[in-house]
């Protein structure tokens, strides 16, 4: 990567920075200008109020979403529902998992308790699938002949039908289009004249050079589209424009494939921008996950310093608000605009992964999160930016994408004599912004984001909508339930977070190293979007990677020799790795009566030593990662994520068998006496245990196979597989 960025120096020490600092840092940055406190409040109320008078007869799916919100059970079940349809390619499976998640729910109660008959009508719906499918298992007892049953009666697979139009339905709600000619076409209507737009073509996180093309191409021929179908009049910045996302143009959208990545990325998005200059459209690269945002950042600068754009104005960015890195961000976009004398237009988002964001933190292992934890953290966030764009960014062209009244209010009331523009999503914020854009009212213009295509690229783009209709923590999921009172819909978040003290950090989103606590501390990652991180792990490997080892028969600590073999890399045969010596016949008696022998003390070794054992080796492994990685890299052909992956996994393996050997092994439990006897539950090692190793994990499960065996008090004889004996 370029090392001289502007956009990327030094960002990452913010990438999971202490989130409490941070936001006492951000809360006086955002705090209202004095004497605006009650306007705000004012203009926020009469936002909320008109929402809620104007509500549309045709929001059904609204309410829809509202009622199956994600406090409640059967919500959450849908949501799984359809998240899960993403990604199962077979419609047995998909017939499986629906059964298998609505029948877990408990529909009669929603019987009739919404005022939409849409929502009733559905509740019915799913409550005779769920019971039909209930009978079935009631009749049958067998899941398997519960589906036979379902399979013989009906002639099609009715309920997936049923779930494919429910999409269709919400695929109309948040889609403006299935081509770019039917959504530019609904530019006309009367309800969207009076809005600007950036089309979206549907598609994303390519997995395929194919898939990449395909959506170069669909690009392409919108932005040619768009052109064609708009007059040129005024600038770039009130015109219409496309919406790009990179992971749709490159499989390898990866901070572990850096070069490869911007290099691809930076030619396909020249072409586009290329492309959108000469249409006089404006071109905004979309904010995805956290792990990518160096990388676009990179790609970004690249095509905007390009000689070819010379005066153009209209390449425009969006900036995530729940990220730690937004105020940086924003910092180094004014100080590249302020290098080139060009306006960037600067899309600011609260940020739409937030879910995914915090569970694959906490998977990785991370050591913080890259996001804030509280919706009121983000909100600040959010309004401090604002403040920064508009009090400190001459270069940077404002548009606050929120649906959020307070939001809204807040930016209104602190624009002073700027220029910006506000945005919303297609089938979001309707009513919200046809007050705020009305000319008697705020007269402030907005830009619809209107995505463009058909089902299959759909689903990702819906899940986020979902997720966000449906958390009660959303602006857009608070405003449809009259009972939540207006002045804790529109509360200052600023005032919020004071009221929660020191506890700024939200206590209940579990840091990525107590996941498992109190259990086990979770193993501890690296984090491979990150080169302060990623730098030094890598030079370990690198280091570990030039050994050249050697293994043999190991039998109660002492090295026996056997037929010698030369390993080499499976990806590079000429490359020798090392040696091993197989175990003779002899070697396997000896092994056997060695095993047969410790067991009867190993047996009745206490449980607190074994365990102790167990997380002393996992302390070892930790601290010897990165040679076991070399090892799977360069024996087992396995990339460095999975190695490391591996890795990780055995670790953890080791410290959750240390944990249930305490927990089933210390003491004997007492189970209850009635007859005044004495009962008690003990477990016990069975013998010999023989663990063969996968080649494919070597690390991982084969240490699980034989930490259980070990807690469990079994002596173990352990043969890796012949692919992966040096590891
Ligand atoms: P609010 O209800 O005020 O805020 C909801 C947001 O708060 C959530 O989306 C999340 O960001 C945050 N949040 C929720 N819970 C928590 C928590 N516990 N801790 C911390 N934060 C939390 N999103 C992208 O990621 N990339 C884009 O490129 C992008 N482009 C967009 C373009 C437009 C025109 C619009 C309108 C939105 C775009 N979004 C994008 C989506 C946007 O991020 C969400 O719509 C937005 O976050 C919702 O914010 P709000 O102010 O409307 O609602
Ligand atoms: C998303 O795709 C709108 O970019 C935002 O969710």
């Amino acid at each position: 990567m370029n090392n001289t960025s502007i956009l990327t120096a030094d960002l990452n020490r913010y990438y999971l920075a202490d989130e409490t600092a941070m936001v006492r840092d951000l809360l006086e940055r955002a705090r209202p200008i004095s004497g605006k406190e009650t306007r705000i409040h004012e203009t926020a109320v009469r936002l909320v109020e008109v929402v809620r008078r104007e509500r549309r007869e045709s929001s059904g799916l609204h309410a829809f979403l509202n009622h199956y919100d994600l406090s409640s059970e059967e919500g959450v079940i849908l949501m799984c529902l359809a998240e899960a349809l993403l990604r199962i390619p077979d419609s047995d499976t998909v017939n499986r998992l629906i059964a298998d998640k609505l029948s877990a729910a408990n529909w009669e109660r929603h019987l009739g308790t919404s005022d939409s008959i849409f929502v009733n009508a559905s509740t019915w719906a799913l409550m005779l699938t769920g019971r039909m499918i209930k009978l079935d298992d009631a009749v049958h007892h067998k899941p398997v002949d519960t589906l036979a049953g379902m399979a013989t009666r009906m002639e099609e697979p009715v309920i997936r039908a049923a779930l494919k139009t429910a999409m269709r339905i919400m695929a109309h709600q948040f889609v403006m289009g299935r081509t770019i000619q039917e959504a530019l076409d609904r530019t006309h209507e009367e309800e969207f004249k009076h809005y600007r737009y950036s089309f979206d073509m549907l598609g994303e996180a390519a997995l395929t050079k194919k898939d990449a093309d395909r959506y170069h191409d669909a690009y392409l021929s919108a932005i040619g589209a768009i052109g064609g179908n708009t007059p040129v009049t005024g600038s770039v910045l009130d015109r219409p424009g496309i919406s790009i996302k990179l992971s749709a143009l490159c499989p390898r959208f990866e901070f572990t494939q850096k070069t490869r990545a911007i290099t691809e990325l930076s030619d396909r998005l020249q072409v586009l921008v290329c492309a959108a200059r000469d249409a006089e459209i404006g071109l905004t690269v979309d904010a995805e996950e956290a792990n990518r945002l160096e990388l676009m950042l990179a790609v970004f600068e690249n095509v905007y310093l390009s000689r070819e754009l010379d005066e153009w104005q209209g390449l425009g960015i969006a900036v995530q608000c729940y990220q730690k890195r937004a105020l940086p961000v924003l910092e180094r976009l004014q100080q590249l605009a302020r290098q080139a004398n060009r306006v960037i237009p600067v899309r600011l988002v609260k940020g739409a992964y937030w879910d995914a964001e915090i569970k694959s933190a906490q998977e990785a292992g991370l050591k913080d999160f890259p996001v804030f934890t509280r919706k009121s953290n983000t909100d600040i966030s959010y309004l401090a930016c604002a403040r920064y764009l508009l009090e400190q960014c001459p270069l940077l062209y404002p548009q606050f994408a929120t649906h959020n009244a307070h939001t809204i209010a807040y930016v209104y009331h602190h624009a002073g004599g700027r220029d910006y523009e506000f945005q919303r999503l297609h089938g979001m914020g309707e009513e919200l912004y046809d007050w705020v854009t009305d000319a008697g009212n705020l007269n402030r213009p907005c830009r619809i984001y209107a995505p463009v295509g058909a089902h299959e690229d759909l689903l990702p783009y819906l899940v986020r909508r979902l997720l966000e209709n449906g958390a009660n923590t959303s602006f857009v999921n608070q405003i449809v339930h009259e009972q939540v009172d207006v002045d804790a819909i529109v509360a200052d978040p600023v005032a919020s977070t004071e009221a929660v003290g020191d506890k700024i950090r939200h206590p209940r989103i579990i840091l990525p190293a107590d996941l498992f606590m109190p259990r086990r501390v979770n193993s501890p990652g690296v984090n491979f979007a990150d080169d302060n991180e990623l730098k030094p792990y890598t030079l370990d490997i690198k280091a570990a990677l030039k050994t050249q080892w050697a293994a043999r028969p190991r039998i109660d600590g002492r090295e026996l020799s056997g037929q010698k073999i030369s390993i080499t890399d499976p990806a590079h045969r000429d490359v020798a790795v090392g040696t091993t010596e197989y175990a003779d016949e002899q070697a396997v008696r000896l092994a056997i009566d060695t095993a047969a022998g410790a067991w009867p003390s190993w047996k009745t070794t206490t449980a607190e030593t074994r365990a102790g054992m167990l997380e002393r080796a996992a302390d070892l492994f930790e601290s010897h990662r990165a040679e076991l990685a070399a090892r799977c890299i360069r024996e087992a052909g396995k990339t460095v994520r999975d190695s490391h992956d591996d890795v990780r996994e055995a670790i953890d393996f080791l410290r959750y068998y240390a944990a249930g050997c305490r927990e089933h092994f210390s003491e004997p439990l007492a189970l209850p006496g009635p007859a005044g006897e004495k009962n008690r539950l003990g477990y016990r090692g069975r013998g010999i245990f023989f663990c063969i190793s996968p080649w494919n994990f070597p690390v991982a499960i084969f240490t699980g196979q034989i930490a259980a065996a070990l807690a469990a008090g079994n002596t173990v004889i352990a043969k890796p597989a012949e692919q992966s004996s040096l590891t």
